[in-house]
């Protein structure tokens, strides 16, 4: 009989292992499988491993290769079957599932070729039923598979079955997902490049196998992951029929259990500990579900919705109320370096040095005015000393046709000025040529690379200036770790976090403001934040950081809880339309964003964000203002 469930689990129709990271639950899983592997190949047998491609799993393939490396973990025994492969792509295509995995894994162990099966996008659409046919005859007669990994896409979908994917599916030939195209549409510089079908194992198919394990990382999943978990099981969310598997378990880490009931309201699955936070959400969520202000709760309230437990601890409700209020007021200052000479005991930001030294790190170009655009306005007209760095260049997210557009542009300048020196025309020769080869994600594509990093500096220049932010105090650092890597593999070095400590040093900051901790590990935010938080702990004896904060916002489509939320920093409607203005001088973007943020426009993303944010305080009773932008506080010493 299995263990009875924990008041948390009893929400939960599937079992949530929950890591605080996703290295920790990629050790364990890759533990696990390990062990399988050794325990059946020791009785003769084989292991049969369902696979998936992403960047969820990069981590414990990582750990594979590290067990077969230094443990001597042999695959000899081990026959895997991908999930899936886009329709359309030649194995050599650098997106390619196929090259991914060998890239990621079966390059560095010692899995015998004839061993592997990916589905091949090659198949001529004649050919596809019998292939996919013959895919399924193959895991039969391997003898089933005895572990699949999966991890999950922002519509839900396990491989690639979208939405609508019946529970019975087999392998076969799918139409991708608006939403999923417009994920990957950075990985193929575009969404016109992502192919539009792919051939995917189908539920049933992944269903059958004896174990399944899910895994998710990051935020961005939060909200799917609470559906699955949740939810009534339903086509509309394939990741949702899992729950009729017998051995199937999620391992996710923090963020991405952010929106399960035993986080976000603790107090309706079992008892909790009353922290000032804990209030903070408890009421906030309280009064939004019952659509009142803050201060019109009374204790029937609390005690009618699972609240009784905090009534008997710290009510009545009267005083309750006012404290929460209070606490949320003190969260809204239009002072977000300090406000000089006044009393800031309970403001968000000391009040002295004045003027500070200001630090905005932003992972790439736009990242800085889609979080803190109005902020950073703000900043350096109440006089602070404010430097942006930004810590790459952003150049793998600026589509070919704009590279192509510059190139142009330079030849009939050269042109135009009768220029006859031959660097300039040798220049837009090379990336001409770079253009019309395999893809220009590619590593030998040097000179479009650098023609589309020359394009979001001039962009984030003109950004920064319309913010009143001069060039001199604008930087780029390009850190090596994204010239030389692709989304998804970036591999930062000791000479990247050396760089950004001497950022750190050379400027003394009083404040810092950055992003990325809540991102799936992988992307270049939460890369970034890594950076950011290995730096601060390697210098955090200098004198400086003593006195040093650091405040970190969020991408323009996460949700804050207002319970996390230290600073919020509120806008007039002109000042939300020149953050706005701000944005859109990211050109190279536009388009790119319209696919890649589900149909919006990084700029009406950040709109809406800080519109609903200012909403949120409204509803609770708070003053009513156009927009807010909102900063968690970072203890670099927790
Ligand atoms: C990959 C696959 C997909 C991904 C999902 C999440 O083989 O089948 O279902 O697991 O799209 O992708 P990442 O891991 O990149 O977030």
């Amino acid at each position: 009989m299995n263990p009875p469930k924990t008041e948390a689990q009893q929400r939960e129709r599937i079992s949530v292992q929950i890591v605080p990271h996703a290295d920790a639950a990629s050790a364990e899983l890759a533990r696990q499988i390990a062990a399988l592997i050794r325990a059946r190949s020791a009785e003769g047998r084989t292991t049969v491993l369902g696979l998936a491609t992403g960047s969820t799993p990069v981590r414990l393939y990582r750990e594979l290769i590290r067990l077969h490396r230094e443990t001597g973990l042999s695959f000899q025994t081990v026959i895997t079957f991908n999930l899936d492969e886009y329709y359309g792509l030649p194995r050599t295509h650098p997106e390619s599932y196929w090259r991914f995995m060998h890239e990621q894994l079966f390059n560095h162990i010692d899995l015998p070729a004839e061993n592997i099966h990916v589905p091949d996008g090659t198949v001529p659409r004649a050919g596809i039923y019998a292939w996919c046919r013959q895919y399924e005859e193959k895991i039969i007669s391997a003898g089933g598979l005895d572990l699949q990994v999966l991890g999950i896409g922002r519509t839900g979908h396990i491989g690639f079955n979208e939405p609508g994917s019946s529970r019975d599916s087999r392998t076969r030939l799918v139409t991708l997902d608006r939403l999923t195209r417009g994920d990957a549409a950075r990985d193929f510089l575009g969404e016109a490049n992502v192919p539009r079908h792919a051939i995917t194992m189908g539920i049933g198919t992944i269903l059958d196998a004896r174990q399944v394990v899910l895994l998710a990382w990051g935020a961005s999943k939060a909200e799917v992951i609470a559906r699955a978990v949740e939810g009534l099981p339903d086509e509309s969310l394939p990741a949702s029929l899992l729950q009729q598997h017998p051995n199937l378990s999620f391992l996710i880490d923090e963020a991405a259990a952010g929106q399960l009931v035993r986080r976000r309201q603790p107090w309706l699955v079992g008892p909790v500990e009353w922290s000032p936070k804990m209030v903070r959400r408890a009421i906030g969520w309280l009064a939004r579900k019952l659509n009142k202000p803050v201060l019109k709760l009374v204790d029937e309230d609390y005690s009618e919705h699972g609240l009784a437990d905090l009534l008997t601890e710290q009510g009545p409700a009267y005083g309750l109320n006012i404290r929460i209020f209070n606490e949320l007021q003190q969260t809204i200052t239009g002072w977000p370096g300090g406000k000089p000479h006044a009393d800031d005991t309970r403001r968000p930001e000391r009040n002295a040095p004045f003027p500070k030294r200001v630090l905005v790190l932003s992972p790439e170009p736009s990242a800085d005015v889609i979080g803190m655009g109005g902020t950073l306005r703000r900043l350096v007209e109440q006089g602070h000393e404010t430097t942006v760095v930004y810590l790459t260049s952003g150049n793998l997210a600026v589509p070919d046709e704009e590279a192509a557009m510059a190139a142009e542009l330079v030849a009939d300048l050269a042109r135009d000025l009768n220029d006859s020196s031959s660097v300039l025309s040798a220049f837009v020769e090379n990336v001409r040529q770079q253009l019309g080869a395999s893809g220009s994600t590619a590593p030998e594509s040097a000179y479009v690379r650098r023609i589309k990093s020359i394009l979001r500096r001039n962009e984030a220049r003109a950004s920064l200036n319309s913010c009143g932010i001069s060039s001199e105090r604008i930087k780029f650092i390009d850190l090596g770790f994204y010239e030389r890597g692709r989304y998804r593999q970036f591999h930062p070095d000791p000479r990247d976090l050396t760089s950004l400590t001497q950022v750190l040093r050379e400027i003394q900051p009083h404040q810092v403001f950055s992003t990325g901790q809540q991102e799936d590990p992988s992307s270049l935010a939460a890369v970034c934040f890594e950076l950011l938080r290995q730096s601060l702990a390697q210098t955090k004896r200098e004198p400086w950081q003593a006195d040093c904060r650091v405040w970190l916002h969020r991408g323009g489509s996460s949700v804050w809880d207002l319970a996390d939320i230290d600073m919020a920093v509120p806008f007039s409607p002109p000042e939300l339309a020149r953050k706005i203005h701000a944005i859109y001088q990211h050109k190279s973007q536009r388009s790119q964003a319209i696919v890649a943020t589900g149909f919006h426009e990084s700029w009406q993303q950040a709109e809406q964000q800080n519109r609903a944010l200012a909403k949120n305080y409204d509803q609770l009773g708070l003053a009513e203002y156009e927009a807010l932008e909102a900063f968690e506080r970072y203890d670099a010493t927790a």
